[in-house]
């Protein structure tokens, strides 16, 4: 197992739409345990392959509270949309910002579990709000594209002072 970086807005690889995934095979295993581990760490309550650099369309998630109940959707697809929610979202990738976004109370997803069995679940509450929010990200978008580009400016600038400082603290360490 591994920690893997994530990237953070505003890089540029963030906006790769990510491909199908063709073969579940060892190497995907390692990288979806790889990318629970780094959720879980983080904390966070879902993470998508973009984040860590990996083009290819497949999302973990878990949003219970012992951290026992993961979700690994491969290839989604949205089938179903129903009602309308607004929640404060975060990201990972967005580290320190909440916004208030609107999206499908419900939705019906069409996807390849681990096991590789094409299924169909529907999904509400946090749950339905966090696989949106991570099959955004295979589709290269962030939540803070729901916001004006005024927001997104001033998010932009405070983060990249933030990373600064960051480096410089890691400078000390050395
Ligand atoms: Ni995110």
């Amino acid at each position: 197992m591994a920690k893997l970086k994530i990237l953070e807005f505003p890089h540029p690889r963030l906006r790769i739409r990510a491909k199908p995934v063709e073969t579940i095979n060892e190497a995907l295993y390692q990288k979806i345990e790889d990318m629970f581990e780094t959720m879980y760490d983080a904390p966070g309550i879902g993470l998508a392959a973009t984040q860590v650099d990996f083009h290819y369309r497949l999302l973990v998630a878990d949003v219970s509270a012992e951290n026992n109940e993961p979700w690994v959707l491969i290839n989604p697809v949205i089938i179903e949309k129903e009602g309308l929610e607004v929640t404060e979202e975060g990201c990972l990738s967005v580290p320190g910002y909440f916004e208030e976004v609107e999206r499908a109370e419900h939705v019906k997803v069409s996807y390849l579990d681990r096991a590789g069995e094409q299924v169909q679940t529907g999904f509400d509450g946090l749950l339905s709000v966090c696989v949106q929010h991570e099959m955004d990200h295979l589709d290269g978008k962030l939540f803070v594209d729901y916001l004006s580009e005024a927001k997104r400016q001033r998010i932009r600038k405070r983060l990249k002072k933030n990373r600064r400082h960051r480096s410089h603290e890691t400078a000390a360490i050395l």
